[in-house]
């Protein structure tokens, strides 16, 4: 199942995410997800694991133009001015060697330097080495801002989405700007007892499915995309998703928890300093 993106590009629903994910774990785990069918991959520079997603691509012998890549410059990077984000673009087509990115996206907006790094990231994609641009973390005010001067909009802003934390204007704000919101985080990142909670836990017995396919579930039926990290023995599970649904009155249940909790506070986009 895929979702359209604003300039046409089609991108699966769901995909999986690489972050703590280093050296041969990360090899490995990016082959077997996509051995297990999976065909989206989420990296970031800041993981330090490209060149090894790179590998597992290769080593997965599926073809290239199969699969949808993501990685995200980081925002030290982007500190350091124009010439560091562009060697840091070459060196993420080098290290995840591919002749194209599928996404990039700004990690975290930063400020004073998204116009900028736009700029050069549009440059690339008229180069043909990056097939979309995106942001992350972005709130509306920081969306408004680049709006103002983007010539390529943007495709996606990667948020952290997840029971405790449903950004519903968020997501309502992105969506009427045509930009897909993608869910990171969509289990707290490990660190919020969802397995715990008893809604969850009475709508996993109720469907007969795991406590984490009703988040994912609710996720994905919410129109969002999402890219759970997982094990290789939790690969069928999430991939499964696809194939159930959960009633208008379930999936508000599920509203009903959120808390606008942060996995992390130091995520929160409003500490940002502009
Ligand atoms: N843009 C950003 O700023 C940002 C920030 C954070 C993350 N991300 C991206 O989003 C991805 C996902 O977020 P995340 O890695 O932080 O955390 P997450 O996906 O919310 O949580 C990962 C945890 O969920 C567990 N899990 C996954 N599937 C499961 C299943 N079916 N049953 C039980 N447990 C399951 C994993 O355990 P096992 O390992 O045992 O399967 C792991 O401990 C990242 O990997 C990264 O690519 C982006």
């Amino acid at each position: 199942m895929t979702l359209k993106l604003n300039n046409g590009i089609e991108i699966p629903q769901i995909g999986t995410g690489t972050w703590t994910l280093k050296e041969n774990i990360a090899t490995d785990n990016v082959c077997m997800a996509l051995k297990a069918g999976f065909r989206h991959i989420d990296t970031a520079q800041m993981y330090e694991n490209e060149s090894e997603v790179g590998q597992g691509i290769i080593n997965s012998g599926v073809a290239r133009e199969e699969i949808f890549l993501t990685t995200k410059i980081a925002p030290p990077t982007i500190r350091k001015g124009e010439d560091a984000v562009k060697e840091s673009i070459d060196e993420s087509l080098k290290k995840l060697k591919t002749p194209y990115i599928d996404l990039m996206l700004i990690h975290w907006p930063v400020k004073d330097c998204v116009r900028f790094t736009w700029k050069i990231m549009e440059s690339y994609v008229k180069a043909g080495k990056i097939r979309s641009i995106g942001v992350s973390n972005f709130n509306p005010h920081h969306l408004e801002e680049l709006l103002s001067y983007a010539e390529i909009r943007p495709v996606i802003n990667q948020i952290e989405v997840h029971p405790y934390m449903s950004q519903v204007e968020n997501i309502e704000f992105n969506h009427n700007l045509g930009i897909q919101v993608e869910a990171w985080g969509p289990f707290g990142q490990g660190d919020i007892d969802i397995v715990g909670n008893p809604t969850l836990q009475s709508l996993a017995k109720k469907y007969q499915k795991t406590i984490s396919q009703i988040v994912l579930r609710w996720i994905v039926q919410r129109g969002l995309i999402t890219i759970p990290r997982c094990k290789p023995n939790h690969f069928t599970e999430n991939l499964e998703v696809m194939q159930f649904s959960l009633t208008d009155d379930d999936m508000q249940l599920i509203n009903g928890m959120n808390q606008n909790h942060r996995s992390n506070p130091r995520n929160n986009p409003e500490n940002f300093p502009y």
